[in-house]
C-alpha cells in the first residue's frame, strides 16, 4: 500500500505534470514557429465560402501568396450573406492581420469597418467588387460597367428584329451587378428594337436563377432573350429552358467562364458569356498588398481582362481570348 502511496507521488503525478506541460509548451512552440515562418498574414474575405468562383479567385492568391511567402486566410459565409460577410470582416480586424482583400459591399456598414481596419493600421483592398467611396486601398477586378456594356453590345450584334429581354440578376444591391446592368441597359437603348421587360433576382445560385427563369417564362410568352448576371446564373436558366420547353428557345448570355459554362456553350445552350479572370484578380491582389508594404502608395484601380466568349472561341473545353479584349 505505501509503496503505492510513494509511487503515486512521487512518480506518477509529476510525470503525468511532465507529459501534459511539455505537449501544451511543444504545441505553442509550434504554432509560433509556422506563424514565424510567413512574413505575412492576409485575410481574403469572400462572398460565399464554396462558390467556384470564388475558388478561383482563391486559387490564384494562394498561389502569389506561396511565392511571396504571404499566409493567406480564406474564409466568409458558406451561402452569401451581408451579415455573416460584415462580421467575418470585423473577426479579422480583431485578429489584427496584416491585410483584407475583399468583396466591396454598398451597406454602410461596409465604410465603418473600413475605417475601423485603417485605425488598426490594416490595409484594405477590394477585389471583384469595388466601393471606392469607401477609403479602401485599392480594387481589383473587372470593369464592370464595361462588361455590362459589352452583353448589349454582343446581344445586339448577335440577334435581329425585336427582342424582349430578361436579366436574372444575382443581388439588386451588389454593386457589381447594379453596374453591369447600367452598361447593359446604356448599350441596349441605342437600339429601338431591343427592350429590357423585366429584371429578377436569383441570389447568385443556379436555382435561384433556374426558379426565376421558369416564372418568368411562365408569366409572359414574348421574351426572346434572358442575360444571366453571375456565375452560376447561366446554368440556372438553361435548367429552366429545358424544363419549361418554349416554342422559341430565347437566346441565353451568360457571364464568367466556369466549366459548367462552356460546355453549356458548346451544346449551344448558351450562346455567349461575358469573361472575366477571377484567378488573375487573386493574384493581382496579393501582389498589390504586398507592393503596398513594400513601397507604399499602390495605385487605385487595377482592372482585369474582360471579353466575349462564344462557341468559335473555344477549343476543346479551353478559351482563348481573341487579342486586344
Ligand atoms: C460575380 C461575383 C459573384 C459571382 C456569383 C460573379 O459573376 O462577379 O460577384 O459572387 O458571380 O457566382
Amino acid at each position: 500500500m505505501l509503496r503505492k502511496i510513494f509511487f503515486t507521488i512521487f512518480f506518477l503525478i509529476p510525470f503525468s505534470l511532465m507529459l501534459y506541460y511539455g505537449k501544451e509548451t511543444f504545441y505553442i512552440d509550434q504554432q509560433a514557429a509556422s506563424e514565424q515562418m510567413y512574413d505575412y498574414h492576409f485575410a481574403l474575405v469572400t462572398e460565399e465560402v464554396g462558390n467556384n468562383y470564388w475558388r478561383l479567385i482563391e486559387k490564384g492568391a494562394k498561389q502569389r501568396a506561396e511565392e511571396l511567402n504571404i499566409y493567406l486566410e480564406y474564409v466568409g459565409p458558406k451561402v452569401t450573406d451581408t451579415d455573416e460577410r460584415l462580421d467575418t470582416l470585423d473577426r479579422m480586424i480583431a485578429a489584427n492581420v496584416d491585410a483584407i482583400i475583399t468583396k466591396g459591399m454598398s451597406d454602410p456598414r461596409f465604410r465603418q469597418l473600413v475605417q475601423k481596419a485603417k485605425e488598426h493600421n490594416i490595409p484594405v483592398a477590394t477585389i471583384d467588387t469595388d466601393n471606392a467611396t469607401s477609403g479602401r486601398d485599392f480594387y481589383v477586378g473587372t470593369d464592370n460597367f464595361e462588361a455590362g456594356y459589352l452583353a448589349g453590345k454582343t446581344l445586339i450584334e448577335e440577334t435581329e428584329g425585336e427582342q424582349k429581354v430578361v436579366v436574372i440578376i444575382g443581388q439588386k444591391d451588389a454593386q457589381n451587378q447594379m453596374e453591369r446592368l447600367e452598361g447593359f441597359e446604356q448599350a441596349i437603348n441605342q437600339e429601338k428594337r431591343i427592350e429590357l421587360v423585366a429584371v429578377a433576382e436569383s441570389n447568385i445560385t443556379e436555382l435561384g436563377a433556374a426558379d426565376a427563369t421558369y416564372q418568368l417564362l411562365k408569366s409572359r410568352s414574348d421574351i426572346t432573350a434572358i442575360f444571366g448576371i453571375t456565375a452560376l446564373d447561366g446554368m440556372g436558366i438553361v435548367q429552366a429552358i429545358q424544363e419549361f420547353q418554349p416554342t422559341t428557345r430565347p437566346y441565353v448570355l451568360a457571364f464568367d467562364i466556369l466549366p459548367e459554362t462552356i460546355d453549356l456553350i458548346e451544346d449551344d445552350k448558351i450562346q455567349a458569356t461575358i469573361a472575366q479572370y477571377p484567378e488573375e484578380m487573386g493574384q493581382k491582389a496579393v501582389e498589390e498588398m504586398y507592393q503596398l508594404y513594400q513601397n507604399g502608395s499602390p495605385e487605385q484601380i487595377h482592372h482585369t481582362k474582360t471579353g466575349v466568349i462564344k462557341k468559335e472561341d473555344i477549343m476543346n473545353g479551353e478559351v482563348f481570348l481573341k487579342e486586344g479584349e
